[in-house]
């Protein structure tokens, strides 16, 4: 647990999403500290990936989706008029539950696709910037020896800390992560726990997991949904030792899930 960080990086304000007539997430206001963990937890289906899909504007990809409500970025609507999703899903990373490498990259390449997107050239400033996110990922030392062979050629824990790197080199603010963890063995968690606790020096981290045990080690402050309601948010420590709501405590002692 690090020493308690102040300001505010993430909040949403009233915020709902819908799936057509399907209402997914209920009048949530959260705030997300700077340079700190945040988990989300809850039941399978409560909201969770739908609540990180609107903190970059991704849940809007979805057809016949809809929002109300805020969510701001260093004080700043991201669902204003004059906002570029495209900008807001740069400064606010995602990574998925399963691990997508781009299949027929190498692993140079899968990091340093989005920048050549952005208009970095080739050379050694690109090369650069891969080593450091490689390196800022917990990758580089297992890979850099094999940089041309293909992204979906290292284990899963591997190419998960590679996607991770792939949203670093885009130098984000915000990392967010859907059940990182879920498709790998303990070892590989282990390793992306671990990863997650030193990014907040450097990023804020958001980590949907059903994983209390996880929640417990790698946050400051847990986020508790249900029902697409926000039941609580606090501290981490407060939440697994003294949760202020009944459910909150059924759900942390494994009454339901
Ligand atoms: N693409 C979709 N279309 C319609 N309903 C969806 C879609 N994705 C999720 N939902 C519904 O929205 C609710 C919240 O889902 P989700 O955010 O994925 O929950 P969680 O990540 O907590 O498991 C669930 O009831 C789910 O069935
Ligand atoms: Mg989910």
């Amino acid at each position: 647990m690090s020493e308690t960080p102040s300001k505010d990086k993430m909040q949403c304000n009233g915020l709902s999403a819908w799936f057509g007539s399907k209402q997914a997430l209920k009048n949530i206001n959260l705030t997300v500290k700077a340079n700190s963990v945040t988990a989300i937890i809850g039941p399978s289906g409560c909201g969770k990936s739908t609540l990180v899909r609107c903190f970059n504007r991704m849940h809007e990809l979805i057809p016949n989706s809809k929002i109300e409500g805020k969510v701001l970025l260093d004080g700043e609507n991201i669902y204003a008029d004059h906002v570029d999703p495209v900008l807001i899903r740069r400064r606010v990373g995602m990574v998925f539950q399963k691990p997508n490498p781009f299949p027929t990259m190498s692993i140079y390449d899968n990091v340093a696709a989005g920048l050549k997107l952005t208009g970095v050239k080739k050379g050694k400033n690109l090369d650069d910037i891969v080593k450091q996110s490689l390196e800022k990922a917990h990758l580089w030392d297992e890979v850099k020896d094999d940089l041309k062979k293909s992204g979906t050629s290292i284990s899963g824990g591997q190419q998960q800390r590679l996607c991770i790197a792939r949203a670093i080199a885009l130098q984000p603010e915000v990392i967010l992560m859907d059940e990182p963890c879920s498709a790998l063995d303990p070892i590989a968690t282990a390793k992306i726990e671990e990863l997650i606790v030193s990014l907040k020096r450097d990023y804020t981290v958001v980590v949907v997991t059903h994983n209390m045990q996880q929640a417990a080690r790698v946050s400051d402050f847990t986020a508790f949904l249900y029902l697409g309601q926000l039941v609580e948010y606090g501290a981490t420590i407060s939440v697994f030792e003294n949760p202020k709501s009944e459910l909150t405590e059924k759900y942390i002692t494994g009454k339901f899930g």
